[in-house]
């Protein structure tokens, strides 16, 4: 990487900082999704301004989607924004979090309401990161994945890592360019819902396979590879989906495989409560 003519200061979480040895000031926040917030933000505000560090900074997120998308935040809005580097280390933050500009927390009210959208000046992408990064962390980004595959009809599931993180890239900056962001939130609606009904117990990834497998049954379209039940019900899910940055209970629709509606689309609330039953909520949660 070219050298950098700035003061510099990493920002990691507690895992990724575990792993590596800093040869520049570095600040560490402790891993997970609930740490995405604005009581940590200021946190480590704070400790900027105490390292005496100022307009001229140059900050790096080094970690996660958790990582880039707090990072970024801080970033747009410190001394009123300094230059950022986003270097992504989960599949999540490769094709994913760290593309696109959007940063944000989570809040009491919903998952992402509070954030920006505020460019890396520079992005790393480099996939030996992901020789670190848990199983289970590696199946989480396969629900972007997934949500790709289903927006575009491409084959993705199958594809060796650095093709994988190409095609999705590439994917998000042609959407982005074609000016059809928001069909990138398809899968989200319910997955921010389960997220916050879930206490951030089911991590993003997961919720968004999940939400993919609900929003694609919306329009009778089943995504069979998706399994599994969650014990929450979903008339409580269903409210959680008030609070949402594209208004309430709006979803990303697919006419089929491949070919999104363009338009978001509402559906009555028995619709989707009944959805909700037919694919992930456990027969226990379910109307009597
Ligand atoms: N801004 C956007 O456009 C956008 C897009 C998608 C997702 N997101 C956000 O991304 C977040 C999820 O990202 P995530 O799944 O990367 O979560 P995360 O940042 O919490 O990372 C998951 C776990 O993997 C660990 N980890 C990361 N890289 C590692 C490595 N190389 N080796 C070992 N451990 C490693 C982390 O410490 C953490 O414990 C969510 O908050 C989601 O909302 C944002």
């Amino acid at each position: 990487m070219e050298s950098i003519d700035k003061p510099i200061c990493i920002i990691t979480d507690s895992h990724v900082g575990a792993l590596y040895k800093f040869s520049f000031p570095t600040l560490c926040f402790p891993a997970g999704e609930r740490n995405k917030a604005r009581a940590i933000k200021e946190q480590l505000e704070d400790a900027l301004f105490e390292k005496g560090f100022g307009r001229d900074l140059c900050l790096i997120a080094l970690g996660g989607g958790v990582t880039t998308d707090l990072v970024g935040f801080i970033a747009a809005t410190f001394c009123r924004g300094v230059e950022l580097i986003n270097i992504p280390t989960s599949l999540m933050g490769m094709i994913d979090a760290a593309i696109g500009g959007k940063n944000g927390v989570n809040s009491p009210f919903g998952k992402n309401m509070i954030g920006t959208l505020y460019h890396p000046a520079k992005l790393v992408i480099n996939p030996q990161f992901l020789e670190t990064l848990p199983e289970k962390e590696w199946q989480n980004g396969q629900g972007e994945v997934l949500k790709y595959a289903l927006l575009t009809g491409d084959d993705l599931m199958q594809m060796e890592p650095q093709a994988l993180i190409r095609a999705c890239i590439e994917t998000k900056l042609r959407m982005i360019g074609d000016g059809v962001r928001d069909l990138l939130n398809f899968g989200h609606t319910v997955a921010h819902a389960i997220e916050k009904v879930s206490e951030y117990s089911i991590p993003h990834g997961e919720a968004v396979m999940l939400g993919c497998k609900v929003e694609a049954a919306l329009t009778g379209i089943a995504v069979d590879e998706v399994q599994g039940e969650i014990p929450y019900c979903p008339s409580e899910l269903l409210t959680a989906m008030n609070y949402d940055k594209k208004g309430a209970k709006k979803f990303v629709a697919l006419r089929e495989v491949g070919t999104p509606y363009r338009e978001l689309k509402t559906y009555p609330d028995d619709h989707i409560i009944k959805t909700l039953e037919e694919t992930i909520c456990a027969p226990s949660t379910h109307r009597t």
